[in-house]
């Protein structure tokens, strides 16, 4: 079933990831969409909270059943879609910041949350939960993220469109999807090496578990992770962010 023909919507719930993950362990089909205008413990990644107040972001969580056992590049596939999305329906220019912010003008407008579930090791289901800020004004953010965040209504000027960025998102999501059910892998690592948000060769510093590894940004792999080259020797890394970034 395609992406966005079943919506559930909700005012308020602690997470649409583990709204949708009920659903999913109750058999809900692939593509289902649930949709919050707030949640009460959104859930970013690396264990943070993901600020969710009521009517100003996007809140919402796709099921998602991919046949094959190999789903490292899901959060890149959801990534470009987001970031394709927010372009068409704005005309802004958007990058990526590996594993999947959605970056403008040096800010992070959103970010994505995938998780998985196996049975055995068969994949059962992949929730994957997009955030962003639609309308939030920069009082709307909490002090200590103020400076590294932005909405698309700071970026714009004026309100998100909600219904078109929906109606682009459904079909930026069936495309990259499609393409990563096709093992059209190559083609969606290229595309978000296109779209990162620093070139090949700038130095950036990543933070993994509790340690800064600073080297030389040298791509993306063919399973969505990321290559430094530290003093000569190429590191891939699958997990971590990306803390600083030499943009110019
Ligand atoms: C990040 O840390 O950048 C990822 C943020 C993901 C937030 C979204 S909002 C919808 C879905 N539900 C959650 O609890 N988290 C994700």
């Amino acid at each position: 079933m395609e992406i966005g023909t079943i919506i559930h919507k909700v005012r308020s719930c602690p997470s649409t990831n583990d709204l949708a993950e009920q659903l999913a362990l109750a058999g809900e089909l692939e593509g289902t969409v649930i949709i919050a205008e707030e949640q009460t413990k959104g859930r970013g990644t690396k264990g943070r909270s993901w600020y969710s107040v009521h009517g100003k972001g996007l809140y919402l969580s796709v099921i998602l059943r991919p046949e094959g056992p190999d789903i490292s590049l899901l959060p890149l596939v959801a990534g470009l879609a987001a970031k394709e999305a927010v372009m068409s329906a704005t005309g802004l220019d958007i990058r990526l910041k590996w594993p999947n912010d959605l970056i403008c003008e040096k800010k992070k407008l959103g970010g994505i949350l995938c998780e998985s579930n196996f049975l055995g090791n068969r994949v059962n289901y992949v929730i994957v939960g997009i955030g962003m800020n639609l309308d939030h004004e920069p009082d709307d953010f909490p002090e200590e993220i103020r400076f590294f965040v932005s909405s698309l209504k700071i970026m714009t000027k004026r309100s998100a469109d909600r219904d078109l960025l929906f109606s682009c998102l459904w079909r930026a999501l069936n495309y990259w999807y499609g393409l990563f059910r096709e093992g059209k892998n190559d083609e969606i690592v290229r595309a978000f090496e296109e779209s990162m948000a620093v070139v090949k060769g700038k130095k950036i510093i990543i933070l993994r578990d509790e340690s800064q590894i600073s080297g030389f940004y040298a791509g993306i792999d063919s399973q969505g992770g990321l290559i430094l080259e530290v003093g000569g020797e190429r590191i891939h890394f699958y997990s971590g962010e990306i803390l600083t970034i030499e943009y110019e």
